[in-house]
């Protein structure tokens, strides 16, 4: 028997429908929790409109904070991106969400909690996977997976048989995810992948056609990884994705049409916008290029896919990804100066970058005046390295249908 729900709530339609129908079902006391992630929009409105459908309590927990050190930075340090193309906004968001669910819980006394995710899609696992390792005991609801609503029309007709209060705002035909890391976007017209997405879709981003026809240039400065400063000036972090979010958005920056492969086997069509992202994505990079070492950075991007599968999958409260932010964060020190960025049309490429902690060195690279490499050394490097593939060499092949070759005579 089931006490008290805790029921992740967005003011959408679903979870909307959903506290009435587990009220109905359950006849206990639902707590809604609303978790502020900058997905821009009014929780005011969402939080009383929790209340007229009944919620017993509503809390508010602002997680922005949380959500940007604790879980955007990690995934930056990380370069995370799922099929080279997803920057995991959605993905990173699930696993705190999935925290705060079990923390009101506790607080609450409640012995379950409620998503309103679908049974086919990334959320579900992830929400649950995590609730497993953070509370096994927990009982989950996902009213989505068992109840008889088909369909967007269906739970509009609940809604208005049972006086569900729903926004006010024109839903538009499309399922959208945000938060101040970046917006999902699918359904609707989005299920065809031939067709480009219509322009009305896009909630953070100008087109590049209509972006300005001046180049912008951006410096960020890194410390240890951590993006700290914009054009010299410093700013908290999420004032930093804020700021970055609207001259990457105001110059096209960030936009991914995207094939992917979900968990559960499905391939989807996704929207993403991530203009800060997008920037932040490729400076990153750029100061490890400039600050780690080639073979800390070969076995580094095998440690990132992992590390980004592991976000995508669900798997963020897993041993295995504690233990490779341990590694990650190792890597990170001295991964500190500055990147330059030139943001056109959509496009965003790096121009410059500079490092007290650099491994450039001009001396050795120079083509020109003042060069310190000693060329001569590289004849034994390469006699050396190539040496295996000279022994094989001399193995004359067999015969067409004789017996092998006797061993090389050694010389
Ligand atoms: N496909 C993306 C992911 O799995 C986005 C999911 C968007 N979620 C949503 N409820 N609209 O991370």
């Amino acid at each position: 028997m089931i006490k008290k729900i805790v029921l992740a709530y967005s003011g959408g339609l679903d979870t909307s429908v959903i506290l009435k129908w587990l009220q109905e079902k359950y006849k206990v006391p639902i707590i809604a929790l609303l978790a502020d992630l900058g997905q821009g929009e009014d929780l005011e409105d969402a939080k009383e409109r929790a209340a007229k459908i009944g919620a017993e309590k509503v809390v508010v927990k602002d997680l922005k904070v949380r959500f940007v050190k604790d879980f955007v930075f990690k995934g930056l340090c990380a370069n995370a991106i799922y099929e080279d193309k997803y920057l995991l906004a959605t993905a990173l968001s699930r696993p705190l969400i999935a925290e705060s669910l079990v923390e009101v819980a506790k607080e609450e006394k409640a012995d379950a909690v409620a998503h309103g995710c679908t049974g086919k899609g990334n959320d579900q696992v992830r929400f649950e996977i995590s609730i497993s390792a953070l509370a096994p005991d927990m009982k989950v609801l996902a009213p989505v997976r068992e109840w008889e609503l088909k369909t967007r029309e269906e739970e509009m007709d609940y809604a208005k048989k049972h006086n569900v209060p729903l926004k006010t705002t024109k839903e538009i035909p499309y399922s959208i995810d945000r938060n101040l890391w970046g917006v999902s976007i699918e359904c609707g017209v989005l299920e065809d992948p031939w067709r480009e997405p219509p322009g009305e879709i896009y909630q953070l981003t100008t087109s590049p056609e209509k972006a300005p026809d001046k180049p912008t240039y951006l410096e960020i400065d890194f410390e240890d990884g951590i993006p700290k400063k914009i054009d010299g000036k410093e700013y908290k972090p999420i004032d930093l994705i804020a700021k970055l979010n609207e001259i990457g958005g105001a110059n096209g920056v960030g936009r991914v049409d995207h094939i992917e492969s979900r968990v559960v086997g499905i391939k989807s069509r996704e929207i993403y916008e991530a203009p800060a992202g997008r920037i932040l994505y490729l400076a990153h990079k750029e100061m490890e290029n400039l600050t780690l070492t080639c073979q800390t950075l070969e076995f580094k991007a095998l440690v990132d896919k992992k590390y980004s599968e592991l976000i995508y999958g669900g798997m963020w409260h897993s041993p295995l990804k504690k233990a490779l932010d341990e590694f990650i964060e190792k890597t990170q020190k001295n991964v500190t100066g500055t990147v330059r960025l030139k943001l056109y049309k959509g496009d965003c490429i790096v121009v410059g970058r500079k490092s007290p902690y650099s491994l450039y060195s001009q001396a050795l690279a120079t083509y020109g005046k003042g060069d310190i490499f000693d060329q001569k050394l590289a004849k034994g490097f390469i006699e050396i390295l190539s040496l295996p593939l000279k022994v094989k060499a001399k193995i004359a092949p067999p015969p067409k249908g004789g017996v092998p070759p006797k061993a090389a005579k050694e010389k």
